[in-house]
């Protein structure tokens, strides 16, 4: 590292730090450039990039057919708003409601507004199919969720980082533990609208339910009539080695809410996905985006999608998973750790102490960017086009690093 290069990393950090909101406490390294699993900062050290923007990266940085699509499509026809029909969407929805497996997709952009978008669907179809009496329609979510940053959303956090001094909060919304299927049915009542859960739970440490908990959710949605929305937006499109999460555990549920790899990490597209019986609680000028929907969005989401399928990354992702939990079996010795969780490509490790942060920094030091999650856990999630060769040699740095703690 020069003189020269150091002073661009703390040009750049500096001009954040000095202009910018203090919302965030990244790592100090100043990111220029990624190409499939790896990433560089303006010194020119090379990282492979073990969080891939929250799992928006699965087809791996500036996918030359998702950036050919982006750009093409920009320069043709970017925006027209929903007010009209553009040439692009159609393609969009035909493929998410094939992949899906669901009758209907309505597009929106960032995650968190297709959450937005499942709780109005939820709520309407409460109030218009299920009769539940005028704005008393519960929705039941999970504590240690993670669904994004509105106020609403936020409301329903039990993470009071995301939720203190937001309030007066959206009522509506009971917590139940999470992975606590007598919690969830004492819960419910004749007012419960439905249920948003994460298929794992991303955010909270790659916390993965026991196998019978999704279907035991699923069972007692179906038994007490009440919609059971999974929030797929970090978990879905390949992430778990499964196109979707649910599809380790239960059957299709009634509606997903998708986001992140949905363009591929160059563009905010989310969406849910529902069948008619839900989806239809929705008329013209009851719900929209300007952005939804556009062009744009819709060529990038058209070829991310066909990059997941085409380079069958579910699989890859699966078999890399395998790989990763039978090294971290073999070679993860240090006594302080308290269990590996690995599911596909979305992986963590959980020490005993609260050492994860001081890891996370030692691998960024040897060219891995991973993140630490509440104090004793560090995450791993890699762009699901690493090969086996990339995984290994970044295996051999992880691991000796991990047991250093
Ligand atoms: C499970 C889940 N839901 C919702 C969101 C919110 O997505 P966005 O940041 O695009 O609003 C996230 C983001 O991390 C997430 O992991």
């Amino acid at each position: 590292m020069t003189t020269e290069t150091e002073g661009k990393t703390r040009q750049f950090i500096e001009q954040a730090e000095r202009f910018g909101a203090h919302n965030y406490h990244p790592l100090g390294v100043v990111l220029t450039r990624g190409e499939g699993c790896f990433v560089w900062d303006v010194e020119g050290t090379r990282y492979f990039d073990m969080l891939s923007a929250y799992s928006a990266v699965n087809q791996g940085h500036c996918h030359p057919r998702i950036v050919k699509a982006l750009v093409d499509q920009s320069r043709v026809l970017a925006l027209t708003s929903r007010a009209f029909h553009n040439d692009r969407m159609g393609d969009m929805l035909e493929k998410l409601a094939t992949l899906t497996g669901f009758e209907r997709v309505l597009p929106m952009n960032t995650g968190a507004e297709g959450v937005e978008t499942a709780i109005k669907a939820i709520r309407r179809w409460g109030y218009r199919v299920k009769g539940i009496p005028a704005n008393e329609a519960e929705i039941i979510v999970a504590l240690g969720n993670f669904h994004g940053r509105t106020t609403t959303i936020v409301g329903f956090s039990d993470d009071s980082d995301a939720y203190s001094d937001y309030g007066p909060f959206t009522p509506g919304f009971k917590q139940v533990p999470y992975n606590d299927l007598d919690a969830l049915a004492a819960a419910i009542t004749d007012k419960t609208a439905g249920v948003i859960i994460e298929p794992i739970q991303g955010e909270a440490g790659v916390m993965i339910p026991a196998a019978d908990y999704l279907p035991g959710v699923q069972k007692l949605c179906k038994e007490n009539n009440v919609v059971f929305c999974l929030d797929e937006i970090q978990t879905g499109l390949g992430r778990t080695g499964k196109l979707f999460a649910w599809q380790h555990d239960c059957e299709r549920p009634d509606m997903i809410i998708l986001g992140k790899a949905l363009s591929g990490g160059l563009y905010p597209v989310s969406c849910i996905a529902a069948d008619d019986a839900i989806m239809s609680v929705f008329t013209p000028g009851s719900h929209g985006s300007t952005y939804g929907g556009n062009p744009v969005a819709a060529a990038v989401a058209t070829a991310a999608l066909d990059v997941l399928i085409d380079e069958d990354l579910c699989n890859k992702a699966l078999a890399l998973g395998e790989h990763v939990k039978a090294r971290f079996d073999a070679e993860l010795t240090t006594a302080n750790l308290k269990e590996t969780r690995v599911r596909g490509l979305m992986i963590a490790v959980e020490y005993q102490t609260g050492v994860a942060h001081d890891a996370a920094v030692a691998l960024q030091s040897q060219g891995i960017l991973a993140k630490d999650t509440h104090a004793t856990s560090i995450r791993f999630a890699p762009p699901l086009v690493i090969t086996k060769a990339q995984l290994d040699e970044a295996l051999d740095i992880i691991i000796p690093t991990l047991n250093s703690f």
